[in-house]
């Protein structure tokens, strides 16, 4: 990726347990796995992200809250996984003030923009994973974000979560970033035995400004995927041969496609 920068990806959605953090951490170990150098941001109080890589409270000394409050630089708040050129920027218990103290700052919507722009010298990519909001940390990634990665899951009324998700990003690429653009839609936790979940997933390849959006590859339900953060570790690397693994192997390859065209 010859000097084109950080790409920088919010992941989103305001539903909770849809897979985003399962995407991400996931998709960066398959990106890391193909030498491109890749840091994800755990922006989510929870640190489901950082948990699930098995980067417990010790190695948190700084973190998301500190790209935004405390000046630091990707570089210096991000720590090294396991696997080779993923790093990550933790969650630390002051993130669960940050909504607040955002609301109370100047400059609320793009204090993590101002803090990755010195992201590029180090990452090829940069993925950002959300807390199941449209708050000021969700809004903060969407302000930074160049493209939105959805992990959708195929059941009722996902549509109506995506038309709600989209007023969010026409309201930032409006206001405060015009570049914003989606990645795509990823459609998760599949179960092609349930008549709801494809009939969904018809639904949503339908739609006339969704539907081109969709991956081709769809995540399907599986046990070792919901198995692997209690192991600290990606299920790419905790069982690479779980269907689930393989989808998300399969969906790097798609995605990198569709970022840097044919390689
Ligand atoms: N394909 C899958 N098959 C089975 N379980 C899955 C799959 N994807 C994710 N899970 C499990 O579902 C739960 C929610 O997934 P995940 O944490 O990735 O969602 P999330 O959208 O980040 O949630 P939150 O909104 O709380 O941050 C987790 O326990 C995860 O291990
Ligand atoms: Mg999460």
């Amino acid at each position: 990726m010859p000097g084109s920068g950080a790409r920088i990806h919010a992941v989103v959605n305001q539903k909770g347990g849809v897979g985003k953090t399962t995407t991400a951490i996931n998709l960066a170990t398959a990106l890391a796995a193909t030498g491109r150098r890749t840091l994800v941001v755990d922006l989510d109080p929870q640190g489901n992200a950082s948990t699930g890589l098995g980067i417990g409270p010790d190695r948190r000394s700084l973190g998301a809250w500190d790209l935004m409050f405390a000046g630091a630089g990707p570089g210096e708040a991000a720590v090294a996984t396991a696997i080779a050129g993923f790093d990550l920027v933790p969650s630390t218990a002051r993130l669960f003030g940050a909504e607040l103290e955002l609301a109370g700052v100047s400059s609320r919507e793009t204090r993590l923009r101002g803090a990755l722009r010195g992201a590029g010298g180090i990452y090829d990519y940069v993925l950002l994973d959300c807390p199941p909001s449209l708050g000021l940390l969700t809004v903060n990634a969407l302000t930074a974000a160049r493209r939105v990665l959805v992990p959708l899951q195929t059941e009722f009324l996902a549509l109506e979560g995506l038309v709600l998700l989209k007023r969010t990003v026409e309201a930032v690429r409006a206001r405060l970033n015009p570049d914003l653009a989606y990645a795509g839609i990823l459609l998760t936790m599949s179960d092609r035995r349930n008549r709801l979940s494809t009939e969904v997933e018809a639904d949503v390849r339908r739609h006339p400004e969704f539907g081109p959006l969709v991956y081709d590859t769809v995540i399907p339900r599986n046990v070792r995927v919901s198995e692997a953060p209690s192991h600290g570790k990606p299920v790419i690397v905790y069982d690479m041969r779980a269907s689930g693994s393989q989808a998300y192997i399969r969906f790097a390859g798609e995605f990198l496609r569709r970022e840097e065209g044919a390689a």
